[in-house]
């Protein structure tokens, strides 16, 4: 896989599975713009070369809005775009409080939305575009306590599924790409033993390492990829198919 001449968007790039996918992208010569909040890691990322780091509050459209057309100026040609910026927020809906579940709403679902709509134009311009949006197992069965997360990742994955019919035509391959338990900040906050206990839910014995869900987040965004569209790829340990 070469991503030389190729520019990749990574929204939440500075941490986590985010991170991974923007240093392996890097590594195989790729042009990277990182969305996030984070600027001190943002600027470690650029000291590698090729990489340029922009401030975006994804749950602010007015952030998503001026950073997109900003890039736009400098980088008329988007090639791949992964809408990786997410959150996770433990309740239940008697649990949750109304801004809760607008918030984690906003972060997950609404800001592959305004990405989207900013971005996909450039990639018809140029006829070409890959858009990997990062879903959740939770997305596709029940999550005891995470009503609203497993919410978000459900609509995560039918909204990849009408973006890919409506844009594969025109050569923008669009698919959801679901991690199990990865060892990531998002982990973070859950005891030792609760995560030992986690990690015998996956056949596969163990939770991932982000360099694992990221090399298939290169996959897809890859020329390899080229018959893929509206998939929703398990990247899980087995943990859906029991
Ligand atoms: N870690 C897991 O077990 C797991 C499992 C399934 C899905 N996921 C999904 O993978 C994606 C990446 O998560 P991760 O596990 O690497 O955790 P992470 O916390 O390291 O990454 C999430 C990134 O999103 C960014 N982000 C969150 N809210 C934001 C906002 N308002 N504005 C800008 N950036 C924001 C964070 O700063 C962070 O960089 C998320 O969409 C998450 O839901 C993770």
């Amino acid at each position: 896989m070469n991503f030389q001449n190729r520019t990749a968007i990574v929204t939440g790039g500075t941490s986590g599975i985010g991170e991974s996918t923007v240093r392996q992208l890097l590594e195989k010569g790729a042009t990277v713009l990182v969305l996030g909040r984070n600027a001190e890691k943002g600027k470690q990322l650029e000291a590698l070369g090729n990489c340029k780091f922009y401030s975006c509050d994804v749950a602010d459209p007015a952030s998503i809005e001026s950073v997109c057309s900003k890039i736009l100026e400098a980088h008329p040609t988007i090639d791949i775009l992964v809408n990786n910026a997410g959150m996770s927020l433990d309740g239940t809906v008697e649990s949750l409080t109304l801004e809760e579940w607008n918030r984690i709403f906003a972060v997950n679902v609404t800001s592959i939305y305004l990405m989207s709509k900013y971005i996909v134009p450039a990639m018809r311009k140029n006829g070409y575009g890959r858009i990997i949006n990062i879903g959740s197992t939770a997305g596709t069965v029940g999550a005891w306590g995470l009503h609203a997360y497993s919410a978000t990742k459900g609509a995560v994955i039918q909204l990849s599924k009408s973006m890919a019919a409506e844009y594969a035509k025109e050569g923008i391959l669009v698919n959801c790409l679901c991690p199990g338990g990865t060892m990531t900040p998002l982990m973070e906050g859950i005891g030792a033993n609760d995560l030992d206990d986690f990690a015998k839910l996956f056949p596969i014995g163990r939770l991932a390492q982000p360099d694992e869900i990221a090399r298939t987040i290169v996959f897809l965004a890859s020329e390899e990829a080229s018959f893929m569209a509206g998939s929703t790829v398990l990247v899980d340990g087995g943990f859906t198919c029991i």
